[in-house]
């Protein structure tokens, strides 16, 4: 029976920096993937630029169960030392928006580099992992091509999101067997979807973006929205859909910078014969301006002969969308899952289960979720060398 230290499960962004990090410590390694290709969310990442940290990584961007679990790994893996890799490897990047940074070329070069930071280990791809049972000295790991003897597994499987490049739920599935609790699951960074009545404001619509501010549930965003012929996505709304749950209402601010019911009162007084969609053309995309005043019951009138109670309206349907979404796109579209392993069945340093040494958990499936930006990347590279390292 072939035998190795250390098994990981998923050639995914944590499984591979994790083989770097453990051999380091002269460990004997194998990766596993049921996947062709390893990493392949790193290839459709940041639209294929590779999102890969961001400077303002802070524990208060990650939503968990235990908001400071993830403090320790992410103090102890900082993003200036995945720059330094990134910068080491000749991989050419700049900072886009907010701290995010992002390669110049394509996000597979990342990928390589995880790779030669890995030579030495042995990666099988397009194998199935049929069974984890504990072992003396160890466990025994039943795949599509034999048995394995490993002394330490790592799970870096990830969540459910995107099933169509491999996402499957086998690291719940292995903590549910090992006894671990797990924090339920649901897609997240992911359009938020409609009913008909308000599609039908967004469908004619699709393509618009505006800067809109959006605070729910203890998130607050100012960034892209966009209207979708099914609803709304862009960054402002993939941020919030972490902190929404079914059944409640969103309140958007799709004109951030001015209040526009005193900027139409101001505007009345200037020129009363311009027409009030035209006004709120000078504020929000124009496409948007014409909808919303039409849908006020306004698309020709002027300003002089509407009211301060009319304008005030008009103002709070830009400062004040009130909408309930119906749902989300689901895991088709989520850039990540929400929930997973519980925190508290693991050691923060070393990413443990408690009750099962020698197994640990990292990545996406442990309930450490990352804002939009990099922070995902970030947890995956930190959680994985706390875990490499011990
Ligand atoms: P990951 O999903 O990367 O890897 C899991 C691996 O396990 C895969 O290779 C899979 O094939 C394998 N696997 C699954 N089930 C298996 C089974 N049953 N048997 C064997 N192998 C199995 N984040 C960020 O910080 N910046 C960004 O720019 C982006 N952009 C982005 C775009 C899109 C479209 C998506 C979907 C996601 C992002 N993300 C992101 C999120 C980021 O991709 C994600 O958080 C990390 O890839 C998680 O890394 P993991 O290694 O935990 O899982």
């Amino acid at each position: 029976m072939e035998s190795f230290d250390l098994t990981i499960l998923g050639a995914g962004a944590a499984g591979l920096f994790c083989a770097g990090s453990a051999l380091a410590q002269g460990r004997r390694v194998l990766v596993l993937d049921h996947a062709a290709k390893p990493a392949e969310k790193i290839r459709i990442s940041g639209g294929g630029r590779c999102n890969f940290t961001n400077m303002a990584t802070a524990p208060d961007r990650f939503l968990s169960g235990n908001p400071r679990f993830a403090a320790s790994a992410l103090a102890r893996y900082k993003p200036g030392e995945f720059v330094r890799l990134v910068d080491a490897a000749g991989i050419a990047w700049h900072e886009k928006t907010q701290g995010q940074l992002f390669c110049d070329g394509k996000a597979t070069q990342v990928t390589d580099m995880l790779l030669r930071r890995m030579t030495g280990a042995e990666l099988r791809l397009e194998t199935q992992i049929t069974g984890l049972t504990r072992d003396t000295d160890g466990f025994r790991l039943e795949t599509g091509t034999g048995v394995i003897k490993t002394r330490r597994v790592v799970v870096a499987t990830g969540g459910k999101s995107i099933p169509k490049i491999g996402a499957t739920g086998l690291a719940y599935d292995i903590a549910r067997q090992f006894g671990l609790r797990l924090v339920e699951t649901r897609p997240a960074l992911v359009p938020l979807t409609f009913a008909e009545q308000d599609l039908a404001l967004c469908r004619p619509l699709s393509g618009v973006a505006v800067e809109a501010r959006i605070s729910h549930g203890g998130g607050t965003f100012r960034d892209a929205l966009l209207f979708t012929h099914r609803g709304l996505s862009g960054p402002a709304i993939l941020q919030i859909s972490s902190y929404w749950r079914p059944g409640e209402r969103l309140s958007i601010d799709l004109c951030p910078a001015q209040d526009v019911a005193e900027a139409l009162k101001a505007a009345r007084q200037v020129n009363g014969r311009q027409q009030v969609a035209t006004a709120l053309a000078s504020m929000l995309p124009e496409r948007l301006a014409q909808a919303i005043a039409a849908e006020a019951g306004l698309a020709q009138a002027r300003l002089a002969d509407q009211n301060n109670a009319r304008l005030a309206a008009v103002g709070n349907r830009v400062n004040r969308w009130q909408v309930t979404p119906v749902g989300t796109e689901g895991y088709r579209t989520a850039e990540v899952t929400l929930g997973g392993v519980d925190t508290r069945d693991l050691d923060a340093k070393t990413m443990e289960a408690r009750g099962v040494p020698g197994l640990h958990f990292i990545g996406e499936c442990v309930d450490v979720t990352g804002w939009l930006g990099g922070y995902n990347f970030q947890w995956a590279w930190a959680s994985a060398d706390a875990a490499g390292r011990a």
